[in-house]
């Protein structure tokens, strides 16, 4: 794939350009499961940061030795300031904005629903409209409510149960404000990281417990389809996928294209077979490339990097594309995708280059019909707290103050022209 010079790449009319943010990482003052996990576990985690993060990261981001790093706290404060938040989303010509609804707050008791909450969220879905933009809501985004733990959370023979009447009730309470739903995030990195690597909550590194949690993920994903659904045909519903781009370390290594396979089947595409006619559209969410020498992942020598240490590697966005085109057919909306860049100085070029692969996408005939940048704001950014700078805005988490970034700005133009110029 080759890079277009000197040019105007038009998007088609009715693109939409949007962020993406989620409860938990934004809004500050949560009662979920990552809560207690966070205090329990912020000291062992500052702790390890000496041996977990490169000299160079150590150096630049010393908080990540603090256990307040690591304790979601107020976070962004987005819980009470979204207004003021939404006003810097439409200033920058959002055309769309995508929120999660934190379950604990709408369902804190086994099945006692707080109307004060829906009640909440109807207001900041109806700010977003207001302002212009199209919502787009997670009804999970990794966080559980503590009387679902406590009950062996996903593991629960119930849970697709549980999720689809908290689903209900949703769809029943804000139907009438959107259209666009995303059951799930990331199934993929749940079970990843709380059932194979065993690194978030509730940790349990166990193959036979991640087999069963994908199995229930996705049938809870199932059954919410089906409730959003019947509170209303129009309504698209999908889940978010983080789909990575897996390539071989040595081409010719056929065990290493049997772990790119194996990848590829359990990390990406297993979650459509499991859900299959339950999607009116897929959401991509890409981060990085990974390459894979068997039986491990390899860190990319030489190549460019983010804050975090992923490898930026824009053409992987173009190759998904297509590869989703090839296997389904339905619209395909990028959820997220985004770098950890707290001196900005990566995230401009990240953004064209990533969107240059976009539009040659949509140029061979994807159907691709939105783009949203993680995140708006700087936030948790989960078991690595609030170092990794994601934000188009910066924030200031002692003052709470927000800085839109210069990178931010130049995004703006291309939401305001639906064009990118090279
Ligand atoms: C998740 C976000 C996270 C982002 C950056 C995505 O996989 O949905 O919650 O902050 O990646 O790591």
């Amino acid at each position: 794939m080759k890079k277009e010079k000197n040019k105007i790449l038009k998007f088609p009319e009715g693109f939409l350009w949007g962020a993406a943010t989620s409860a938990h990482q934004v809004e500050g003052g949560n009662k979920n499961d990552w809560t207690g996990w966070e205090k329990k576990n912020a000291k062992r985690l500052a702790k390890e940061a000496k041996t977990k993060w490169a000299t160079w990261q150590q150096e630049k981001f010393p908080e990540m030795f603090d256990p307040k790093n690591y304790v979601s706290g107020r976070a962004c404060d987005h819980y009470k300031r979204y207004e003021e938040d939404l006003d810097i989303a439409k200033s920058l010509n959002l055309s769309a904005f995508r929120i999660s609804i934190e379950w604990s707050r709408i369902e804190p008791k086994e099945g006692k629903f707080d109307e004060k909450e829906i009640k909440h969220y109807r207001k900041v879905i109806k700010a977003i409209r207001a302002r212009g933009m199209e919502p787009f809501v997670t009804l999970w985004h990794y966080t559980l409510p503590i009387w679902l733990v406590e009950k062996k959370g996903i593991l629960n023979k119930k849970f697709p149960e549980y999720f689809a009447r908290y689903s209900q009730y949703i769809a029943k309470n804000l139907n009438d404000l959107c259209e666009f739903w995303v059951t799930l995030n990331e199934p993929s990195v749940v079970i990843s990281h709380s059932y194979i690597e065993g690194i978030r909550p509730p940790q349990k590194k166990n193959l036979w417990l991640a087999w069963r949690a994908y199995r229930r993920i996705m049938r809870a994903h199932n059954l919410s389809y089906k409730s959003i659904k019947e509170a209303s045909e129009k309504n698209q519903v999908g889940f978010a996928n983080h789909i990575k781009y897996f390539k071989p370390y040595k081409k010719n290594s056929v065990l290493d294209n049997l772990a790119v396979w194996v990848a590829g089947y359990f990390g990406n595409w297993i979650f459509y077979g499991l859900s299959k006619n339950k999607n009116d559209f897929i959401a991509l969410q890409y981060y990085f490339r990974f390459r894979l020498k068997f039986p491990r992942r390899m860190i990319n020598e030489n190549k460019d990097f983010t804050d975090l240490g992923w490898e930026i590697f824009p053409e992987g966005i173009y190759y998904l594309l297509k590869e989703i085109d090839e296997r389904y057919s339905v619209p395909i909306y990028i959820l997220e995708n985004g770098i950890a860049d707290a001196d900005d100085i990566k995230r401009k070029k990240f953004v064209k280059d990533h969107l240059q692969f976009v539009y040659a996408a949509i140029r061979h005939g994807v159907d691709v019909r939105g783009y949203f940048h993680w995140s708006l704001l700087d936030n948790f950014e989960w078991d690595k707290g609030f170092w990794p700078r994601f934000g188009l805005v910066e924030v200031d988490y002692k003052t709470l103050e927000r800085k839109i970034r210069p990178s931010a700005r130049e995004y703006a133009k291309i939401c305001k022209n639906n064009s990118l110029v090279l």
